[in-house]
């Protein structure tokens, strides 16, 4: 099937109703992890961030925004109910951040205008990952570099599999759980500058440079 009308096709709708449906309690039930771990992990993810302009990509409710590096951020999101919420975080911390709604699998930027790409926990919910990574791949600048935290199937197999059988549930509710993330950064065209585990191998820090 051509690419655009596999495009057309996509359940994109239903995966962006998910998200807006979720984005009033989002903050609410990530709050245990975010304490435990999620907010030690930003910290590490922006230590490293550098450039003048950056873009976040599922800026979700904007949660990144109190660790962002210096530098301007262009934050974009398909769900439009998350970025009322990630507003509202902007006017807060008194940042001035560009809020677009727009699909990571459709970017409307020039090619190669970004200095670093940012995205946390997005590429278990974009419908087409490697085509959300070969954008990424595109608006970055030849020397520029995306940083991730990502959620993905574990390297042990039976816990692989535990997750694979689980997967059509967490789907219901918007991610999936057993993506090969790595996998599907190097096939956007990336190679891995970094890659740390931070949770068993299904929590993961990766760097990834143009390949
Ligand atoms: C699990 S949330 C993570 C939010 C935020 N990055 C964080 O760390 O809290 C995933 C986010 O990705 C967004 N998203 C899912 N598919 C997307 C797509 N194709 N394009 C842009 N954003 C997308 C969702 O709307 C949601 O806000």
């Amino acid at each position: 099937m051509a690419e655009r009308t596999e495009y057309i096709l996509s359940k994109k709708g239903e995966d962006k109703k998910k998200y807006d449906k979720a984005a009033a309690r989002y903050d609410f039930f990530e709050f245990p992890m975010e304490v435990l771990a999620f907010s030690k992990w930003r910290k590490l993810l922006f230590g490293k961030v550098e450039g003048e302009l950056i873009l976040e990509v599922g800026i979700g409710t904007g949660k990144n925004i109190p660790y962002y590096s210096n530098g301007e951020y262009i934050g974009i999101d398909i769900s439009r109910k998350m970025l009322e919420k990630a507003k509202d975080r902007v006017e807060k911390l008194g940042r001035k951040i560009d809020l677009i709604q727009c699909d990571a699998e459709l970017l409307p930027f020039r090619d190669e205008v970004f200095d670093a790409i940012v995205s946390t926990y997005v590429f278990c919910s974009v419908e087409n990952p490697v085509r959300g990574l070969k954008e990424l791949y595109r608006v970055l600048k030849p020397n520029g570099r995306v940083y991730f935290l990502e959620h993905m199937r574990c390297e042990n197999e039976i816990g692989g599999k535990v997750l694979d059988a689980l997967n059509p549930i967490a789907r219901l509710f918007g991610p999936e759980i057993n993506r090969r993330t790595v996998e599907n950064i190097r096939k956007a065209g990336f190679k891995i500058a970094e890659e740390k585990w931070l949770l068993t191998s299904v929590f993961r820090f990766i760097v990834a440079e143009k390949g």
